[in-house]
């Protein structure tokens, strides 16, 4: 297995700053009210999976745009150890912003602005991932970045992982390069938003997950990442993880195994806090262990106990556990 102190991971992705508006409740339309507290914290699923990737060991860059606004973001990735030399700064755009409602019975709100997520240069030059081994890729940037980003690591032989949040529309998921692409993060929904849109819906999960214990919703997942696998539309090549929340995880590795694996979530010590960015959390322990080429099931329970530890604290990045809390646990 590739395992190397070379290994370096490009995430192309988003970056955000989040605003949550402690309120009474959710604004009405034509109302307007006084929030209790305003609390911005940096977000966006590209800064907080590369923030990730560093805190798990990984060495990592990311490729975006901010606004001038968003300068602290930056600082803030380059304290966490996330190289910045391919960030840019916008002169003319504003940082990606998520205002968040959040109201006193725990409903949530929430306007996403995606600002400098968006520019495109015109014309658009090719990515240039020379002396990167990995690529981490989620979908809240323009889908053509994404996919010239894929199809370019795909020629050249790096491993790409790919965490579809939001999910992409049936057609474009029928017509995504999956043939470049490694390995696959999804979570029980997005794998049936797959499954739906590549017309393999099964039985069983048509059922729906309603009312279903645990047990189901593991088989359901289970049935479903075989059908995944086995789907025209997808490639035979490309491992599968399946987050399942309090329940753990399902992955598939078809390179090394005809089986579906299981794993529990971590313990938890303290009680649950806040499940914010326990996915992204996750997603750059997972490259930073496959970087390191550790034994897939290693990378696997230290991702759950990474994750156990992000949950008990607020926040996205900020509850990113380092490698040596997860090491220590
Ligand atoms: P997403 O936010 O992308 O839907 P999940 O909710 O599946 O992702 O969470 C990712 C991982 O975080 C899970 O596989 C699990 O390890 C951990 N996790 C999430 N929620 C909980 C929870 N309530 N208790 C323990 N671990 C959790
Ligand atoms: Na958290």
């Amino acid at each position: 297995m590739a395992s190397s102190s070379n290994a370096k991971c490009l995430v192309k992705g988003s970056i955000n700053i989040d605003e949550f508006f402690a309120l009474p409740h959710i604004v009405r339309p034509g109302e307007t009210i006084s929030s209790t507290s305003l609390t911005k914290r940096a977000g966006g699923k590209g800064a907080n999976q590369a923030y990730a990737v560093a805190k798990a060991g990984g060495q990592v860059d990311i490729d975006g745009c901010v606004g001038i606004d968003g300068e602290w973001v930056r600082d803030l990735l380059k304290q966490g150890g996330v190289g910045d030399g391919k960030l840019k700064t916008l002169e003319d755009e504003l940082t990606g912003r998520a205002i968040i409602q959040s109201a006193a019975d725990g409903e949530n709100s929430i306007v996403l602005h995606a600002g400098a997520n968006y520019y495109l240069p015109s014309p658009n030059p090719s990515p240039d991932l020379k002396g990167y081994t990995h690529l981490l890729l989620q979908n809240e940037i323009p889908l053509s970045s994404t996919l010239s980003y894929l199809r370019h690591a795909g020629e050249n032989g790096l491993i790409s992982v790919f965490n579809p949040s939001p999910m992409l529309s049936q057609k474009q998921l029928r017509d995504f390069p999956w043939t470049d692409l490694s390995w696959l993060i999804v979570n029980e929904g997005e794998l049936q938003d797959l499954l739906l849109a590549f017309n393999a819906s099964s039985s069983s999960s048509k059922k729906g997950t309603q009312g279903s214990d645990d047990n189901d919703i593991q088989k359901i997942a289970q049935h479903g990442i075989l059908q995944l696998h086995e789907n025209e539309y997808f490639s035979k090549k490309i491992g599968i993880i399946c987050t399942l929340g309090s329940k753990g995880i399902l992955y598939f590795d078809p390179s090394t195994s005809k089986e579906i694996g299981h794993l529990p979530a971590g313990k938890l010590i303290t009680s649950l806090k806040d499940t914010t960015g326990a996915g992204d959390c996750f997603a750059g322990y997972f490259v930073a262990g496959l970087m390191r080429g550790d034994k897939l099931e290693d990378v696997l329970k230290t991702c759950l106990t990474a994750c156990a530890i992000c949950v008990e604290n607020e926040g996205a990045m900020g509850s990113v556990p380092s490698r040596e809390a997860v090491l220590s646990r």
